[in-house]
């Protein structure tokens, strides 16, 4: 079947009606969340302006602007951008939204001086446009911002082993060549990618250099497990105990990486 470039934003205008009955209010995800939210929360400051890549349904965003800082939330699906307004409207706070697709970097206009720039829960991996993102934050940015990214890794212990088990091959090795073909809710099919952080880091530097390197999702199995974990609370909360504790970079579902401009 062919890969329509333009299918990333359809396929995830379709999810985004679901996604947080789905995913974002699983007790897993929320955990995972709460993680990246004391990272985002030591990065971030009250006042600060930050950027946020593929918003989503504004989880993130949400959770920054209740805390006092000014976010411009992105994303290249207008229903995701609509749910997410939505959402921050209805508490009451301010953000600002912008249609911006990470595959088409010659449209990619935005006012504003950002203080730090994230995308969680990947993004990223929607595209393979490192290096002209990093060229245009660079241009974009305050001296010492931080760059912090949430990337589906290129090896997932979890997929493989429950997927390897189930005797499903194609699922199991699907990220080991750096790039896969994903369907959301039967739309069209797209590409996917998989950056190591190594490779991901080379695309930002020399500007932006690596600080910090954890995993999300080591223990914590990828989304698609998550019900078989969910259903057998004694042993969601002794993985979530072991990630806490342990969370190493490799093997993980995501890995969540931090840069500053140098
Ligand atoms: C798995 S969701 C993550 C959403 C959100 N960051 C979160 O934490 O829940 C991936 C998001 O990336 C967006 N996305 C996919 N392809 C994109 C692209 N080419 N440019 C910008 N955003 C894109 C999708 O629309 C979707 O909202």
């Amino acid at each position: 079947m062919p890969i329509i470039s333009n299918a990333v934003p359809a396929s995830f205008d379709r999810l985004a009606r679901t996604y947080d009955a789905e995913f974002t209010h699983s007790a897993i995800a929320q955990w995972l969340r709460a993680r990246v939210w004391q990272r985002l929360d030591a990065l971030f400051s009250p006042g600060m302006r930050v950027l946020e890549i593929g918003c989503g349904t504004g989880e993130d965003a949400l959770h920054l602007a209740q805390r006092g800082v000014e976010v411009v939330a992105t994303d290249a699906s207008l229903v995701m951008l609509a749910v997410a307004a939505q959402k921050i409207l209805a508490a009451g706070l301010t953000a600002t939204f912008h249609h911006f697709d990470l595959n088409d970097p010659q449209n990619w206009k935005l006012d504003s001086i950002f203080d730090g720039v994230y995308s969680n829960f990947g993004p990223l991996n929607c595209t393979h446009h490192w290096k002209p993102l990093a060229d245009f934050l660079e241009q974009k940015t305050t001296a010492q911002a931080y760059l912090a990214f949430g990337v589906m890794g290129r090896f997932c212990l979890w997929e493989t082993l429950w997927h390897g088990f189930h005797l499903d091959w194609r699922t199991a090795t699907r990220r080991w060549s750096g790039k896969s073909t994903a369907q959301v809710h039967d739309g069209n099919p797209f590409t996917v990618y998989y950056p190591s952080s190594r490779q991901l880091a080379q695309a930002f530097a020399p500007v932006f250099s690596p600080v910090r390197k954890t995993g999300l999702g080591v223990f914590l199995p990828p989304s698609d497990i998550f019900p078989v974990i969910e259903t057998r609370p004694t042993l969601m909360n002794l993985l979530m105990n072991l990630e806490s504790r342990l969370a190493p970079p490799v093997l993980a579902d995501h890995y969540w990486l931090e840069l500053q401009k140098i």
